[in-house]
C-alpha cells in the first residue's frame, strides 16, 4: 500500500467528455472492473460522480504497468495522466468517449473479494445488500439517489431562506405526549424512572417558536414513530418542517407550491405548474375512494346506492339498510385484460381492505357473466347498467358494505390495482393535488372515542364550530395534504391560537381538564400570552425524494435505512445492553412470556 504522496485529485470522473481530451489530470476512486488484454490493461475507476476508464499499454512506464497488472476490484487508487479520446467509444458510460492514459499510479488500499459484485444489474438478496450497506451504496444506482437527495435539501434551504424562513433546531429529547403514533422512549439516568420521548415531529416546538416571534421557521429534521413498517414508512424518517405567522391556509399552500416548483426546476429542470388543483376530502373519497387520490388516471367510483336500494340482492339491500352504501367502478373497455382469473385476484384485494366480497359483471361480445345479477330483476339489472353506463367490453366491480369507509377503502385499492394492471398510469407524469377540508375528528373503534385526525392543535373551520359537541363527525379542519401521484408527500394545518377554543377541542377529544394540563399545560399556558395566527405543514422528505426520482422503495433514498422488524442489519441494532447500563438507568428487563 502507498500514500498519496504529492498527488491530489484535480478532476472527478463522471463529467469527463471528449471536449476534455488532452487535459493532464489526477483522478481518485475505486477499481470497478479490471481487464488484462495481454499488453493492454483497462481499469474502470469509480468515484462518487461516475466511472472513467483508465488505460495502461506498451507505451506506459513499465513500473506503472507492473502496478496496474496487480489491480483488483475495489482497490483504492489515485492516478495521474492525460485524458484522451477512446478508439472504441461506447455509449454504455456517460464518459464512454474518453479514457485516461495513466502515467502515475498509487494503490492506496487493497480490498478483499466482496460478498457480492459492486455493480448495477446484479441479483443479490436484500439481506446481504443491507448487511454490507457500504458496499451496496458504492453501486451507481444506489449511490446517485443519496447524492440527489442532498441537492434537493440544498434547493429547499435556498428557497425557504429567500422567503425569510429561518432554520431553527428543536430538541430530540422531549416530553412524551398522548395522541399520534407510539413514541420511542429514552430513559433518564439522572431522573430515575423518568423518560424522554424522541419527537414524532417538532409540532409543539414550532408552534411555540411562532409565539416567540420568529415569524417563519423551517427545519429539515429527523422524526421518530414506533409504528409497524409499511411500504413507504420508516421508524425514523425526515421531515421538511415549516411554520409561518400572520397567514391563512392559502398562504401556507402557496408558499409550499413555490417550494415544490423551485425544487423540481432546480434539481430536474422540470417546470411544475402552480397553483395545484384542490379537492375537498369528501370529494376525494367519493370519486377516488382515497384521501390521497392518484389523479393520473380515471376509473372513478360511482355511487349506485339509490339505484339498487331495495333490490333483490340482499348483500346490496342489506348494506344500504344498515346505513352503508353500494358503489362501483366501471372498468371501461377492460374486459379483455380483466379475465375471470384476474377478477378473482381483485376479490382478494377487496377482502384485504375489509370488504366482505366483490360483486362483478363482465360484459363481452359473447355475453355477460356476473356474480350477482341472477338475484336482480330485469328492470333492476337495466337500471344498474344504465347508471353505470355499462356496455360491451366493460367490467363492473361493485362493493357493498354497512360502513362507507370499507366501501371506499376497497374500491380505492381496486382502482389502483386495475390502473396498474391495465397500464393506465403514465409514470412520467407528476400530478400534484391539495386535499383540503379533512374531518377534524375520526372515530376510533379501538379507543372507543373521537380522535383528532390531524392533531389536537388544528384549527376547526369556523362555520362548523357549532357542531363540535353535537355532531363531531361533521366538523371540518383547516387541514390540507399535498398529494403527488397518489402519495401523501406532506400535510399540515392552521393552528388554534385561542386558549379557550383549544380547551374546548381537547374536551371534545375526551381529555379531562387534569389530563389536558398534564399533557399540554405548557402549550396552553403559552397561548395565554399572545399568539399570532399561524399554520404550517411538513413534507415527508424521504417520500418527496422517492416520488421526484420515481424510486419505488423508501429504503433506496436513505443511506442507512431500517428494515421490516425496525432493525438495521449492518450494525445489528437494536441490541441488548449490559446489566451495568441498565442498573444506571434503574431499568429491569422483563421479557414477554
Ligand atoms: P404528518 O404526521 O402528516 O404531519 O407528517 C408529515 C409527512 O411526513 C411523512 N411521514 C412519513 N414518512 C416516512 N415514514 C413515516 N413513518 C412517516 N410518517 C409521516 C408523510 C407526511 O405527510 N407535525 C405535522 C405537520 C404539521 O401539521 O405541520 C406532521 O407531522 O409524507
Ligand atoms: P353469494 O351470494 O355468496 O354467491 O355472493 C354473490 C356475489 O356477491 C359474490 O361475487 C360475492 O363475492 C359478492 N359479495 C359478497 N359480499 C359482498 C359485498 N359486501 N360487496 C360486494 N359484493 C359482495
Amino acid at each position: 500500500m502507498e500514500t498519496m504522496g504529492a498527488l491530489r485529485r484535480t478532476h472527478y470522473c463522471g463529467g469527463l467528455r471528449a471536449r476534455d481530451a488532452g487535459t493532464q489530470m489526477t483522478v481518485a476512486g475505486s477499481i470497478a472492473k479490471c481487464r488484462d488484454k495481454g499488453g493492454v490493461i483497462f481499469a474502470d475507476l469509480r468515484d462518487t460522480t461516475g466511472i472513467l476508464q483508465l488505460i495502461f499499454d506498451d507505451s506506459t512506464d513499465r513500473a506503472v504497468f507492473e502496478k496496474a497488472s496487480g489491480l483488483k476490484s475495489e482497490y483504492v487508487v489515485i492516478a495521474a495522466g492525460t485524458l484522451r479520446e477512446r478508439e472504441a467509444k461506447t455509449d454504455k458510460l456517460p464518459t464512454g468517449d474518453v479514457e485516461l492514459f495513466v502515467t502515475e499510479l498509487r494503490v492506496l488500499s487493497g480490498a478483499e473479494t466482496t460478498p457480492f459484485e459492486v455493480r448495477d444489474g446484479i441479483n443479490v438478496n436484500d439481506q446481504l445488500r443491507l448487511q454490507y450497506r457500504y458496499l451496496d451504496l458504492r453501486r451507481p444506482s444506489m449511490h446517485e439517489p443519496i447524492v440527489v437527495r442532498a441537492r434537493i435539501a440544498q434547493a429547499i434551504r435556498e428557497y425557504y431562506d429567500a422567503e425569510h424562513f429561518i432554520e431553527i433546531e428543536t430538541p430530540m429529547l422531549i416530553k412524551s405526549t398522548p395522541e399520534g403514533a407510539r413514541d420511542y422512549l429514552v430513559p433518564s439516568r439522572v431522573q430515575p424512572g423518568h423518560f424522554y420521548a424522541l419527537p414524532q415531529s417538532p409540532q409543539l416546538y414550532k408552534q411555540l417558536l411562532m409565539l416567540s416571534g420568529f415569524d417563519r421557521y423551517y427545519q429539515i429534521v429527523r422524526c421518530f414513530r414506533d409504528e409497524d413498517l409499511r411500504a413507504n414508512r420508516q421508524p425514523e424518517f425526515t421531515q421538511v418542517d415549516m411554520e409561518m405567522s400572520f397567514c391563512d391556509e392559502n398562504d401556507v399552500m402557496t408558499v409550499n407550491e413555490g417550494l415544490v416548483k423551485h425544487v423540481f426546476q432546480k434539481v430536474l429542470g422540470v417546470d411544475v405548474a402552480t397553483p395545484f388543483a384542490r379537492m375537498p376530502y369528501s370529494e376525494a373519497m367519493a370519486r377516488y375512494g382515497s384521501d390521497k387520490p392518484d389523479t393520473r388516471f380515471g376509473l372513478e367510483l360511482q355511487d349506485v346506492t339509490d339505484t339498487v336500494r331495495g333490490c333483490g340482492f340482499s348483500v346490496f339491500s342489506g348494506a344500504i339498510e344498515a346505513g352503508g352504501s353500494v358503489r362501483l367502478i366501471n372498468a371501461k373497455g377492460l374486459a379483455g385484460t380483466l379475465t375471470r382469473k384476474e377478477i378473482d385476484k381483485l376479490v382478494d384485494v377487496a377482502k384485504t381492505y375489509g370488504a366482505k366480497g366483490l360483486a362483478y359483471t363482465r360484459i363481452t361480445a359473447d355475453g355477460t357473466t356476473s356474480s350477482f345479477e341472477k338475484f336482480l330483476t330485469d328492470e333492476e339489472k337495466a337500471a344498474l347498467h344504465a347508471a353505470a353506463n355499462a356496455e360491451a367490453g366493460d367490467v363492473l366491480l361493485v362493493v357493498a358494505d354497512a360502513k362507507n369507509d370499507v366501501v371506499f377503502a376497497a374500491l380505492g385499492a381496486l382502482r389502483l390495482s386495475v390502473g396498474e394492471k391495465c397500464g393506465l398510469i403514465d409514470k412520467n407524469k407528476y400530478n400534484f393535488l391539495w386535499v383540503t377540508d379533512f374531518p377534524f375528528f375520526e372515530y376510533s373503534d379501538e379507543e372507543g372515542r373521537w380522535m383528532a385526525k390531524h392533531h389536537p392543535f388544528t384549527m376547526p373551520r369556523a362555520e362548523d364550530l357549532g357542531r363540535v359537541e353535537s355532531d363531531p363527525g361533521s366538523v371540518r379542519a383547516l387541514a390540507y395534504d399535498m398529494v403527488l401521484n397518489g402519495v401523501e408527500i406532506g400535510g399540515g394545518s392552521m393552528r388554534i391560537n385561542d386558549p379557550a377554543l383549544q380547551d374546548r377541542m381537547l374536551r371534545a377529544l375526551g381529555f379531562t381538564e387534569q389530563r389536558a394540563r398534564d399533557s399540554f399545560g405548557f402549550l396552553m399556558d403559552a397561548y395565554r400570552y399572545g399568539a399570532p395566527p399561524h399554520g404550517g405543514m411538513a413534507f415527508g422528505f424521504d417520500r418527496l425524494v422517492m416520488e421526484l426520482l420515481h424510486i419505488e422503495s423508501i429504503r433506496d433514498v436513505i443511506a442507512f435505512p431500517k428494515v421490516q422488524n425496525a432493525g438495521e442489519p449492518m450494525s445489528g441494532c437494536p441490541e441488548t445492553v449490559d446489566e451495568k447500563q441498565l442498573r444506571e438507568l434503574s431499568i429491569a428487563v422483563r421479557l414477554p412470556e
